[in-house]
């Protein structure tokens, strides 16, 4: 069998079993993987045989994407903000949903540097493959170092191995992170001017658990008590502990949540919430300021 053979009936055996995803670029992706060429390389040579060593280790990653394993878990790898992040089932894939969330707190970062802060102190609460933490790193520490201000950016999971992960992808990166095991903000010490975070929030009887992707993720990554808001409210709570004055907290939520959790940051910060809406117009990213004298 050649490449253009095995794309041909992988293709058709992935559009039986998962009518919903692009079986072409799936089957594509797996052949990819296992040669190690590009899509490029392997389209211009399509007559080329496949060996019997080869033809195993195809099957036996088709046989894991026919049974709808995300194909980040498979591939072992998935990018993100441009970053290729190591993933593993000790937590959730990131998503490109996230980057609405880095992208504001990173317009935040940035008027802080302005107004000549000499550290900037970041927090990224259940940071999973570093995904988020690691996005900010790679583009505060030239900005920051151009403007002589220290910065430290610290993820933390309560997951051992999400935080190896998330260790293994600062290496991978070249990037400057702490990672630490905590529960939420147990271990997390002193004050910050950002803290974000993309915590569990799916209520644990939603039915889109048992569908796509999200059956091979773990729980502790996606489903939160009290209808999914429990995660979300004990950070908001928590949060004023840890923000310096005028210091902005952002979460990523599900889609329906966004005025019973901009009415807890109320509660808990101070007046100033807005929320964010994704490019399907859902909101998605809530966001508020630490105000002291508003909360009195
Ligand atoms: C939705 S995932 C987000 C992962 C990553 N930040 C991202 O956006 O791709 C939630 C993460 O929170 C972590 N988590 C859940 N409960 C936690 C807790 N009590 N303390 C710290 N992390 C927690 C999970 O292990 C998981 O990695």
């Amino acid at each position: 069998m050649n490449y253009q053979q095995w794309l041909a009936d992988a293709t058709q055996r992935l559009s039986q079993a998962n009518p919903n995803e692009n079986a072409k670029i799936d089957a594509l992706v797996l052949l990819q993987h296992a040669t190690g060429r590009s899509r490029t390389q392997i389209l211009a040579f399509e007559e080329t045989q496949i060996d019997e060593k080869m033809s195993a280790d195809l099957t036996a990653l088709l046989a894991r994407r026919l049974k709808g394993e995300p194909i980040a878990y498979i591939l072992g790898e998935k990018e993100f903000w441009s970053l290729p992040l190591n993933v593993s089932v000790d937590t959730l894939i990131p998503r490109p949903d996230t980057e609405i969330l880095v992208e504001k707190a990173l317009d935040i970062a940035l008027e802080k540097l302005h107004k000549k802060n000499s550290l900037l102190r970041i927090l990224d609460l259940g940071t999973g493959t570093g995904a988020i933490a690691l996005a900010l790193t790679s583009e505060l520490t030239p900005r920051c170092q151009k403007q002589g201000v220290q910065l430290e950016i610290i993820g933390v999971d309560f997951m051992p191995n999400a935080v190896l992960l998330a260790k293994s992808n600062a290496v991978k990166n070249q990037l400057n992170a702490i990672f630490l095991q905590s529960h939420w903000f147990e271990k997390v010490t002193g004050k910050f001017d950002i803290i974000v975070s993309n915590p569990p929030y799916i209520d644990q009887d939603d039915v889109h658990l048992s569908r796509g992707d999200l059956r091979f993720e773990p729980r502790s990554a996606l489903v939160a008590e009290e209808q999914g808001y429990a995660d979300l409210r004990h950070i908001i709570e928590q949060a004023p502990h840890y923000l310096k004055e005028n210091g902005a907290l952002l979460l990523e939520h599900g889609w329906q949540q966004g005025a019973k959790v901009r009415s807890i940051f109320r509660e808990n910060l101070g007046r100033q919430v807005a929320t964010v809406r994704d490019y399907g117009d859902n909101e998605r990213v809530t966001l508020g300021f630490w105000k002291n004298h508003e909360i009195q």
